[in-house]
């Protein structure tokens, strides 16, 4: 897309994350890759999604499913070519589908050129080599500190494989406007910028202390030494005008200690957005809700930006398992969709894909799992287009699935998929901020222009006035428990 497009598109849209890795397989080898997505762009359009979202698909070892990058301007030959990826955009922007790529800059793989000149002992100050270890934690379990033979140790906040980058090195401020340049050049409307919050340490590299317990799990808000470091936000004022050129936006994944800490990330000299967690850590639970929805707008006012709404990604057990149930998880849907903000979707939750728990260890590809014991794999299993869609998938499908393949849903009204391509459409009429209504316990239930959202979570049916736009179960004149509805005034 071009600068004469509006770039706030942003602000209120509906954007798809597709796990390249696991979302639709072009080529039939049990791996998913950049034609799958463009075979499946149709698909995306009539769901009705503003932009996508690329996990990356970049020449990678694989170690952490492509968070580890050895090339920032490649595509890794199990994801296709990078010809497969100007296809794919052009027809998403036929298609009036913007793409958003994802970039890693905190560290690379441990084979990119740098890290492995690196250990040939050139150039190492592009990386975080010490003679001594301090104390600090891999997010994935163990120590962030692995000793190379020459006695050294280098830093990596996540597993062995990702060494973080010395952003205090000019060559690594210079390479990644390059690679921002070049995904810009291709056409990309914007970048999901990963561990935003990770890439400066502080001074001296201090130890934490002992915590008694691991010093930070993914996702999680503490205050550490190597986050959210003011030093941080120097990089993103140096990135804001490159993205102004091309008139593109940048969301952070920023996991920080408060909104107002968050909030620094956005505004007209750095970034646009930032994903808001709390909704998707809140419990089902009205007053939960309503407890994360006020604070999340409490703190778009304060950034001056419209937040962002996550329910599942590629690092959370899908909202149906977490909830308990494909009713909750539709109706927290429904409510996800009414807001003011941007939506993410994460590939499959459109099909009411649950977590699957039951992955075989040896399957398990998650590097923390084999610290942690926890694995990230159950939400990356691959999409059920059709029975028999893939041969031989990277992960198992389960059999349960078969019920629920696109093709299945694709013709019943009742379906999940039917229900979120109603709710996408008929969300853009939504208008206005929220006025919240005085209800029961347990019920949730706000006005937005001439239209009202219930949402029940309480154990009983509450009586509902106005005419059903939908719902997300069957409803009569009263909302049954773990259901949603969205009225328009007689
Ligand atoms: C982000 C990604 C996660 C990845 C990690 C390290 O949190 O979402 O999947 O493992 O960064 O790159």
């Amino acid at each position: 897309m071009t600068n004469e497009v509006a770039n706030d598109w942003w602000r209120d849209a509906v954007v798809y994350q597709v796990y390249p890795r696991s979302f639709a397989d072009g080529n039939g080898d049990g791996t998913g890759d950049l034609i799958g997505v463009y075979d499946k762009l149709e698909y995306l359009s009539a769901l009705g999604v503003d932009a996508i979202w690329l996990s990356p698909f970049y020449t990678s070892p694989l170690a952490d499913g492509g968070y580890d990058v050895a090339d920032y301007c490649d595509v890794d030959p199990r994801f296709g070519t990078l010809a497969d990826f100007d296809l794919l955009i052009g027809r998403a922007h036929e298609l009036n589908i913007r793409v958003i790529v994802d970039i890693v800059p905190n560290h690379s793989s441990s084979e990119h050129p740098w890290f492995r000149e690196a250990l040939a002992g050139i150039g190492r100050d592009r990386y975080i080599f010490r003679d001594q270890p301090n104390d600090w934690e891999s997010i994935f379990g163990g120590p962030a500190w692995t000793q190379v033979p020459d006695g050294q140790w280098y830093l990596h906040l996540f597993d062995p494989s990702q060494p973080d980058f010395n952003w205090s090195h000019p060559d690594v401020h210079a390479f990644f406007k390059d690679v921002l340049r070049f995904w810009l050049q291709r056409g990309v409307d914007g970048f999901r910028i990963d561990v935003a919050h990770g890439m400066i340490k502080a001074d001296g590299l201090p130890d934490v202390g002992a915590l008694g317990h691991r010093q930070i799990e993914l996702m999680t808000t503490a205050e550490l030494p190597y986050f959210d470091q003011d030093g941080v936000h120097e990089i993103y004022r140096e990135w804001r005008p490159i993205l102004d050129e091309y008139g593109a936006m940048a969301v952070a994944e920023a996991w920080v200690s408060s909104p107002a800490r968050l909030a620094r990330y956005i505004g007209r000299d750095e970034l646009h957005q930032a994903f808001n967690f709390d909704f998707m850590v809140a419990e089902f639970d009205a007053k939960s809700f309503r407890v994360v929805i006020e604070k999340s707008l409490a703190e778009a006012e304060l950034v001056g930006a419209p937040t962002t709404w996550v329910l599942s990604n590629h690092d959370k057990p899908r909202h149906v398992t977490r909830y308990g149930g494909l009713a909750r998880a539709r109706a927290a849907t429904l409510l996800m969709l009414s807001l003011p903000g941007s939506a993410y979707l994460y590939n499959g939750e459109e099909l009411g894909l649950d977590e699957v728990t039951d992955l075989p260890p040896e399957l398990r590809e998650d590097p923390a799992f084999l610290r942690t014991g926890e694995s990230r794999d159950g939400c990356r299993v691959p999409i059920p287009w059709a029975e028999g869609a893939w041969t031989n998938p990277w992960l198992p499908m389960p059999a349960r699935w078969d019920a629920i393949t696109a093709d299945k849903q694709e013709h019943d009204p009742g379906s999940t998929l039917n229900f979120y391509r109603q709710a996408i459409r008929l969300r853009r009429g939504f208008r206005g901020d929220i006025q919240w209504l005085d209800v029961a316990d347990g019920v949730l239930s706000f006005r937005r222009g001439d239209r009202r959202v219930v949402l029940n979570t309480s154990q009983s049916p509450v009586p509902i006035e106005g005419t059903v736009l939908m719902a997300s179960g069957p409803v009569t004149d009263t909302l049954p428990p773990d259901t949603a509805v969205w009225l328009a005034d007689r």
